[in-house]
């Protein structure tokens, strides 16, 4: 927990206007400015910042929050690392009143254990007991001492607790050990035992430098091959690049992405420092989005096995969204780009880089290979899939490229692929208009909904909990009427898991003496969960009549579906109908009352 003094002494010192223009093109309009979404992509702006209330909304993606949950989602930061990061960008000292930590773990506690950790790692494998695996990683992986030195590597020694009780003699409890992902529990024995035994350790650097996580490699062919930290405070799977620390400073406006850690490595041993690999998992867009940050163009070397190609066309997608130019680099004779460099060489390596081909290229020579074009046949079959690929790109002068391409490779006139692929586009528009407006809809009825997964079950009830909280986040009167009782409410009223957190959350904050705060509920919610809660506070903002009799009636109808809702699991309608009655006589006393 940051203390709130500190957090609100860092909204009032971080203007949001001066930290979003400082990412974000923004222009005037009207009392507030707007811009192009940075979190999804748009041609026309519907991204607002309401300097009034210090915070921001995407009418688009619907993202929203305030100066915290923007610098959280645009720099990839947990609610902790955003608070550090403004607190420095403000140049105040949150270190000194940060001596914690009773609630979980810290951010920079797990970050300062990692490089504790980081230190053990790479003693053990320079002592006695890292023999095998230095040998491992010279010999069989052809390493140089500098390389592994550059990477951090390091072994975890094949023993129970030997880390785990370095770790505590330098401070660091049992239960920070197991936020930190270093130390577990076993099921039977119920004794504490280290995660990472027997494995050649990576370091997973962030681009500040901090050791944010670790990869650990076996020496064999047991199983798991790799062992990765888990979700800590300090890390999130999916969030990070490998090696991105050293690509960003390799000065080209190009990095070269591939799969493994080794490859990486082996990439730059061989001179091209601009290799970084995502961690294991598919390429996320979030990672994505980082990567658009450091370069302008990816070339991707994947594996050449079949999952690679499958990968590749992911990645593909996920770095074409953020607005990369992409490459794909094919290796032929070898797995990966480890192995390549092994056997023909850094030179050849830079000849493929160079021969790397575009997207389109890369597409149109897999679906070449799955036909025999001297059959005429397969050859309109060809030609229509090719067709279909470049009916997806949206720029003109692409498609014009691919086209003069596409007629070299098939040896059809370009008119006639043109005529087909205009016909596609059309197509495709009417079904995007179509689907466009079967969102519409289901968005408006709360389909598919992952904030709030239960929207959809109960609308009805969805959207008076959604009016009653945007009421209660934006006027400090309605909390008040709540509070004290004015207005009858509690979380069990509210039908959906997420409405009764919200609900519980803000009221909780407002009865703290120093009241509630939007910004404290960043440290509670997801941004995507902070992003719905905005939306419900703007939406009451943008409209006029928000007086307790707007209060009072949704209070009504979600207190009815409520009660409607206990009959029905209860299986007894009677009651329903009852409580309802109950209910209509009890709002008939009150208004003959007045
Ligand atoms: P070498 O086999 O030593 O060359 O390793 P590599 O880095 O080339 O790994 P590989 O191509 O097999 O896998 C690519 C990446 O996927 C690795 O670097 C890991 O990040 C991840 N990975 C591979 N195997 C596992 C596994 O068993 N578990 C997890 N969590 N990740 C894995
Ligand atoms: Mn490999």
């Amino acid at each position: 927990m940051i203390p709130r003094e500190i957090i609100e002494e860092i909204r009032n010192r971080s203007d949001i206007e001066q930290i979003i223009g400082s990412c974000v093109t923004l222009k005037r309009a009207g009392s507030n400015v707007k811009g192009l979404c940075p979190f999804h992509n748009e041609k026309t702006p519907s991204f607002t910042v309401y300097p009034g209330s210090q915070s921001f909304y995407c009418f688009g993606c619907g993202s929203g929050g305030d100066v915290i949950t923007f610098v959280m989602k645009y720099n990839n930061l947990d609610y902790a690392g955003a608070v550090e990061y403004l607190a420095a960008r403000a140049g105040i000292d949150i270190q000194k009143d940060n001596t914690r930590p009773e609630r979980g773990v810290s951010r920079k506690r797990v970050l300062d254990m990692n490089l504790c950790a980081a230190r053990y790692f790479r003693e053990q494998l320079f002592s006695p007991q890292g023999a095998e695996a230095l040998a491992y990683l010279t010999e069989k992986r052809r390493l140089s001492t500098a390389v592994i030195k550059r990477f951090g590597l390091g072994f975890a020694p094949n023993h129970t607790f030997a880390m785990l009780q370095y770790m505590r003699d330098h401070g660091f409890t049992d239960e920070e050990l197991k936020a930190g992902y270093f130390e577990s529990v076993g099921g039977k024995s119920g004794k504490p035992y280290s995660i990472f035994r027997n494995r050649i350790m990576f370091p997973i650097i962030d681009t500040t430098g901090a050791v944010v996580a670790f990869g650990g490699r076996v020496m064999d062919d047991s199983k798991p091959k790799y062992l990765n930290t888990n979700d800590t405070p300090a890390y999130k799977k999916g969030r990070n690049i490998f090696a991105l620390n050293y690509a960003k400073d390799s000065g080209g406006e190009t990095m070269i992405l591939c799969e493994g850690y080794m490859d990486v490595i082996a990439l730059h041993a061989a001179g091209f420092g601009n290799a970084v690999a995502g961690l294991g998992t598919a390429l996320t867009a979030d990672q994505a989005r980082l990567l658009s940050r450091y370069t302008k163009k990816v070339i991707l070397t994947y594996d050449s096995d079949e999952a690679g190609q499958r990968a590749t066309e992911r990645a593909l997608q996920q770095l074409t969204d953020v607005g990369l130019e992409t490459r794909v680099l094919v290796l032929s004779g070898a797995k990966d780009p480890d192995e390549y460099i092994k056997a023909y060489g850094a030179t050849a390596f830079s000849r493929l880089l160079e021969e790397s081909r575009t997207k389109f290229s890369y597409r149109a020579a897999g679906v070449l290979s799955k036909h025999n074009i001297q059959n005429s046949d397969e050859k309109i079959a060809a030609a229509a899939e090719i067709c279909r690929i470049i009916a997806m790109s949206a720029s003109s002068v692409e498609r014009d490229i691919c086209l003069d391409e596409a007629a070299q490779l098939l040896g059809i006139g370009k008119d006639i692929l043109k005529q087909d692929v205009e016909r596609l586009r059309r197509r495709n528009e009417r079904s995007r208009l179509e689907q466009q407006s079967r969102d519409a809809y289901s968005s408006a009825r709360g389909l598919g909904d992952k904030v709030n997964p239960d929207y959809v079950r109960n609308v009805g009830a969805a959207v008076a909990e959604e009016t009653i909280l945007g009421l209660l986040t934006a006027f400090p009167e309605h909390r008040d009427a709540v509070a004290k009782g004015d207005v009858r409410l509690t979380g069990d009223d509210f039908i959906t898991a997420f409405g009764k957190r919200v609900f519980e959350s803000v009221m909780e904050l407002h009865a703290d003496e120093a009241g509630f705060d939007m910004a404290l509920l960043g440290e509670r919610f997801s941004p995507d969960e902070m992003g719905r809660i905005h939306k419900m506070m703007r939406t009451r903002l943008d409209l006029t009549e928000n007086g307790k009799a707007v209060l009072t009636t949704s209070v009504t109808t979600l207190k009815n579906e409520k009660a409607l809702q206990n009959a029905k699991e209860s299986g007894d309608r009677m009651t329903a109908i009852e409580s309802r009655l109950e209910q209509l006589k009890r709002i008939k006393n009150k208004k003959d009352n007045t």
